[in-house]
């Protein structure tokens, strides 16, 4: 997997978003043609196999150390706040295949949760995920999750309220077209009107293109749905999810390329609390650690190559 740095990445993003960027009407009237329909909150996901037998070798019992709050020695202060009560808390929005979904048993899974649960097993911690809406993400972390997992892009705005970790997928995002539409470029967006998950960064390229209606869904699916119920011209999302939903709608959608439309590639990463650093040094290690010993190419090939065939 290449690695990138993610301050280059956001760079070339924000290039990316403005490039696309006509004259566009102002306010892009947000709440419109969203759906409203709150997806809820399923608690559910967690690890509860994730037994303390495999507390990695730099990580010291961390629901311990969280106790010497006054006297902290050096041990205790190597512990991240988030990580203190020996829980990890992850939120996700899984609407996102193949990263993130919810399985036939109602649990969030997918390459994210299952890469998550790697990290949290390698720190000694357990995982316990939360399906929220992906809108919500960055604003919880720090309170109500410890940190987020989603498939979400660094992005220059994101920095601002959060920090990431080591990137750990490249990924672009691609425009899902009815069979036999004559959309195939840049241009050919203009005036559509355009699905797209809400607050992603999908939506914010769309949001930049001119004279376009942009229809913004709690989940990804729906605005599919839109578009092959005639609602939609296309659909601006991930590539992955992109061509999952492409095999789900064969026949009728298809996923064209995002270099077609000249959109930048994006970088994946853990979403954290700004100025922990601590737990970005544990995440970070732990990413490499799975990426050394093999783990992560195993789970690249079951979730994310087996999604394309
Ligand atoms: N990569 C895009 C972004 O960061 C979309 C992520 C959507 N993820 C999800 N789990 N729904 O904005």
């Amino acid at each position: 997997m290449k690695k990138t740095v993610a301050a280059m990445l956001t760079a070339v993003l924000c290039m990316s978003v403005m490039a696309g960027c006509g004259s566009k009407a102002e306010e892009a009237a947000p709440t419109e043609e969203t759906v409203a329909e709150s997806t809820g909150t399923e608690e559910s996901g967690q690890a509860e196999e994730a037994g303390s037998e495999e507390a990695s070798e730099e990580t010291e019992a961390p629901a311990e150390a969280a106790d010497n709050a006054e006297g902290q020695d050096a041990e205790a202060a190597a512990v991240s706040e988030a990580l203190a009560d020996g829980v990890l808390n992850v939120g996700t929005n899984a609407e996102f295949p193949p990263f993130e979904y919810v399985n036939d048993s109602g649990e969030p899974d997918g390459f994210d949760i299952a890469l998550i649960k790697a990290i949290g097993e390698k720190l000694g911690v357990e995982v316990q995920v939360d399906n929220m809406e992906f809108a919500s993400l960055v604003s919880s972390i720090g309170t109500k999750i410890d940190v987020s997992i989603a498939g979400m892009t660094v992005t220059e705005e994101r920095l601002n309220t959060v920090d990431f970790s080591d990137s750990y997928y490249e990924a672009i995002q691609n425009v899902l077209v009815l069979e036999g539409s004559e959309i195939a470029g840049a241009d050919d967006l203009t005036g559509k009107a355009i699905g797209v998950q809400l607050g992603t960064t999908g939506d914010f390229i769309a949001e930049e293109i001119e004279g376009a209606t942009v229809s913004q869904y709690n989940k990804g699916v729906d605005a599919v749905n839109d578009l092959v119920n005639g609602r939609l011209d296309c659909v601006i999302i991930d590539k992955n999810p992109a061509l999952v939903f492409e095999s789900k709608f064969e026949g009728k959608v298809i996923a064209l390329d995002g270099g077609q439309f000249n959109f930048e590639t994006e970088n994946y990463a853990i979403a954290m609390p700004k100025g922990d650093t601590v737990l970005a040094e544990q995440i970070n290690g732990a990413l490499q650690a799975l990426k050394d010993d093999g783990t992560f190419d195993a789970l690249v090939a079951e979730y994310i190559e087996e999604s394309n065939q």
